[in-house]
């Protein structure tokens, strides 16, 4: 994936319009939180003529919020999605002054809105003339904000993709900690590197439970600059973690400072100077283990996907004690980790199928469609849990496919085919490098393949096609029938099925046909 270039590609497109509006700056600017919780902006990129000076490394814009800095009419204004634009001098006295400054004499600023929420601003400044701002040339200025806004959001489906895939690869590193170390706290420090690393935070520590005396004792830490929070003992209930043990909820904390007194249970913890905090238990079995917890020296926006990898990372956390405290180490089962990995792939398929609004659903039943086939056709469990793995992530491909392309009314212009057969090369590069994944990929790769070798991206043809993929193939274009599309709208069943009976032999394997028409018949769906 091309995230490399997104940056140059911005820079191109400003300058591209900077020289088509002969504008003396244009920049763009990222809304973000300010310190003290109000929103503010940060400059991103920016482009200046010739002779103009730069802004985007000014002292003025470190801790920019919009209401401080005296620009509360521009965040109501630009939030609602209309532009400012005009002459400075005509600009209320608050804005008047750090814009002269800059040599700024007519501006024009369109907001950005990614995934329906004000992002930012696309701003540009006149410096040589009072340059009156025409309608046509504003609606100029928001198709080309609703363009970045689109890049962007292309650009944070792929970011999230990526991010996802490390966790992935940082959860199969914790299992082979487990697996091959017999020394607990070995595993526990392996562990608070990958959480340390993979959420962002500065410090981690485990408390495990003695369930003797009902208290939390430390057990393991990473990233603390003092020793403190390792001597005391902490009661159920008393405090952040003890709460957490005792209510079994993860507490997320973005200013600790707010809290002031929670900590006493070191006096070094204020010279740590964390900002954030969050702990989650560790339950296995239905029992606490103990508790995570973790810090941050900045502030930190808890996201959904941050709390489902830190309850995640809790997940393996307990496992990990859990197992040890069972087996002293020896001998662990391997199955409840794997559970915790497919819970993983499946928030993953889900979030698939929410880009793909009008196919809601439709991964998790594809893949139960297709594990019922393939028992069928009497593939044994060992190769179930690759096949159940492919389907779930049969499509992540299409991560890497534009919404223009993906959520399209109509049909497909050549171009558009070409990139659109891209994903299931996509989805190689992405599995391929995850070794527990890669005998899970014959699906995602080859379920576009075709019996008669007319299919994508490899024009397989007949039995080299693996299997998993010649019965997924027949599922796909089942549920995709029966299903509305953005293209059509759903296929009534008698129709799709006699698609399918008409294909075999050319689309898919005969084999297969029959084995999904019989079972078809079966249960009557
Ligand atoms: P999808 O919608 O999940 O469809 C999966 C497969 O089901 C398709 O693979 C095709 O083999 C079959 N299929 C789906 N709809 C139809 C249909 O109306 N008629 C027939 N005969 N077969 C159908 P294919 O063709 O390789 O397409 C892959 C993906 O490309 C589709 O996934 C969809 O996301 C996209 N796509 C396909 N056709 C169009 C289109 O006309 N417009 C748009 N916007 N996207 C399309
Ligand atoms: C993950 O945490 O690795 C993926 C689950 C998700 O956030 O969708
Ligand atoms: C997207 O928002 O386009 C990507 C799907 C997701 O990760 O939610
Ligand atoms: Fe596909
Ligand atoms: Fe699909």
């Amino acid at each position: 994936m091309k995230t490399g270039t997104f940056e140059q590609h911005v820079e191109e497109e400003l300058s591209r319009l900077g020289e088509a509006t002969a504008a003396s700056r244009v920049y763009i600017f990222e809304n973000r939180l300010a310190p003290e919780g109000t929103l503010g902006a940060v400059p991103r990129f920016e482009w200046v003529a010739p002779v103009i000076t730069p802004q985007i490394d000014s002292p003025e814009y470190r801790d920019f919020a919009w209401r401080v800095g005296g620009f509360g009419r521009w965040e109501n204004t630009l939030s609602q999605g209309e532009p400012i634009h005009g002459l400075i001098r005509d600009f209320p006295e608050s804005e008047r002054e750090g814009l002269a400054a800059q040599g700024i004499r007519s501006i024009a600023v369109v907001p950005i809105f990614v995934e329906e929420k004000w992002w930012g601003l696309i701003g540009f400044d006149d410096c040589a003339a009072e340059r009156v701002w025409s309608a046509a040339e504003l609606d100029a200025l928001k198709a080309s904000a609703g363009i970045f806004g689109a890049a962007i959001q292309r650009k944070h489906a792929e970011e999230r993709i990526q991010q996802q895939l490390q966790h992935v690869a940082a959860l199969h590193q914790i299992d082979l900690a487990i697996a091959s170390s017999l020394d607990l706290s070995v595993t526990l420090s392996i562990v608070l590197d990958q959480v340390t690393t993979q959420l962002h935070v500065d410090a981690a520590n485990v408390l495990l439970m003695n369930s003797a005396t009902q208290t939390l004792r430390f057990a393991a830490n990473r990233g603390f600059r003092t020793r403190a929070l390792q001597n005391a003992d902490l009661r159920l209930g008393t405090g952040h973690a003890g709460r957490v043990a005792l209510e079994r909820q993860i507490a997320t904390i973005p200013h600790l400072a707010n809290q002031p007194n929670e900590f006493s249970r070191s006096a070094e913890f204020a010279r740590e100077g964390f900002v954030a905090y969050a702990a989650a238990p560790l339950i296995a079995k239905g029992q606490v283990r103990g508790v995570l917890e973790v810090f941050r020296r900045h502030t930190l926006d808890f996201d959904p996907e941050w709390l489902r990898y830190l309850e995640t990372l809790a997940g393996q956390l307990a496992i990990a004690i859990d197992s040890h405290a069972m087996f002293n180490g020896l001998q662990r089962a391997n199955t409840e980790l794997m559970l915790a990995y497919d819970t993983t792939l499946e928030g993953w398929s889900k979030a698939l199928d929410l880009r793909d609004k009008e196919t809601e659903g439709h991964t998790l039943r594809v893949t139960e469609m297709t594990l019922r086939l393939a028992r069928a056709m009497g593939m044994n469990e060992a190769e179930i849990v690759h096949v159940r793995r492919g389907a779930l992530l049969h499509d992540i491909g299409k991560m890497g496919i534009p919404d223009s392309i993906l959520l399209k009314p109509g049909a497909l212009t050549d171009e558009e085919w070409v990139i659109m057969r891209k994903h299931p090369v996509y989805a190689y590069e992405l599995l391929s490098p995850i070794s527990y994944l890669r005998p899970a990929l014959d699906i995602p790769y080859a379920h576009h393949e075709k019996w008669d070798g007319s299919g994508y991206p490899r024009g397989l043809k007949g039995e080299p096609i693996p299997l998993a993929a010649r019965i997924f193939a027949v599922i796909d274009v089942w549920d995709a029938l029966t299903s509305d599309r953005p293209y059509r709208k759903a296929w009534p069943e008698a129709k799709a099925r006699a698609h399918i009976r008409e294909q075999a032999g050319k689309h898919f394997d005969p084999r297969v046909v029959e084995a999904f028409l019989a079972l078809e018949l079966e249960v009557g769906a």
